[in-house]
């Protein structure tokens, strides 16, 4: 594999998107791979935390490939979405957090992968959009979806509608990014977040980012029902005998997942 690279640092993976030339716009390669990069990481217990950038200090991914999206017809348009969702789903459902460290463009498919994501964390050279509708076509991968839920109605239909890039404090500013560093502390930041996730308890965390998600979906009354029950889980987990022996032991917890 070469579009997408991945290594494994402190029980965290680091996935890079690996097209710098072409600003590591996804091709169909490029997100075969990324599907098979993170369902390894899902599938590895030695991950607890992921973190996904791009290659280079330009782009974190500046969108579909162009060139593979001008030969799409109907059929082969609809199949090249799909796919990107359910990668893109993948990601968002994977069970352990994961990190977007958005080290510049997050353009189109590249603002769709970093909204997939349970956390962005953005370089102040960053730049957000979704701006398919100036090749005559709409976001594929989940912008219409992601960015109302995440931004709300108005800023959705504005940035879809218009196109335009923002900046990485606008980003920040309407709830879109985290948070916004100076490009040089990007990935230390990031490490830190990541360290912090990965000393946290497994399953804990995987309940919340599966009660957030799921609650989302549905109506207040099955959304809380639904916390109570991952609630019971996590109470069901020796990590929470650890987590609340910890606390009254005055000592640091070591969650082990579980
Ligand atoms: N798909 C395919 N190639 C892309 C690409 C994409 N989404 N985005 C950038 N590239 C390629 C360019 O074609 C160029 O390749 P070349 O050197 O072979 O000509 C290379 O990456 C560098 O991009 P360039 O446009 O020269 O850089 P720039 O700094 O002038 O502009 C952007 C940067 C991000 C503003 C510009 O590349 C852009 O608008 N990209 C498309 C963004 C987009 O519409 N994404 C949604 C796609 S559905």
């Amino acid at each position: 594999m070469s579009n997408v690279l991945s290594e494994i640092k402190n029980k965290t993976c680091y996935i890079t998107i690996n097209r710098p030339d072409k600003l590591n716009a996804l091709n169909q390669a490029t997100l075969q791979e990324l599907d098979k990069t993170i369902t390894d990481a899902k599938n590895n217990e030695e991950v607890r935390v992921i973190v996904i950038t791009g290659s280079g200090d330009k782009a974190f991914v500046a969108g579909a490939d162009i060139n593979e999206l001008a030969k799409t017809n109907s059929i082969t348009g609809m199949q090249f979405a799909q796919y990107g969702q359910h990668v893109f789903n993948q990601i968002e459902h994977c069970g352990k957090p994961v990190i977007a460290a958005v080290n510049g463009f997050a353009l189109g498919g590249g603002c769709e992968l970093a909204m997939a994501c349970h956390l962005r964390i953005a370089s102040d050279n960053a730049r957000f959009g979704q701006p398919e509708i100036k090749l005559g076509v709409i976001p594929g991968f989940g912008g219409t979806q992601r960015l109302t839920r995440l931004v709300g109605k108005g800023k959705a239909m504005e940035m879809n509608l218009l196109g335009d890039m923002i900046s990485a404090n606008q980003a920040e500013q309407i709830g879109l990014a985290n948070l916004v560093v100076p490009q040089g502390e990007l990935m230390n930041t990031v490490n830190k977040i990541a360290e912090q996730l990965s000393q946290s308890a497994p399953i804990a965390l995987s309940m919340i980012i599966d009660s957030i998600n799921h609650g989302l979906e549905c109506a207040m009354g099955e959304a809380l029902d639904y916390e109570v029950k991952a609630f019971g889980i996590c109470c069901a987990s020796q990590d929470k005998n650890e987590g609340t022996a910890a606390f009254l032991e005055k000592r640091q917890a070591k969650f082990t997942g579980h």
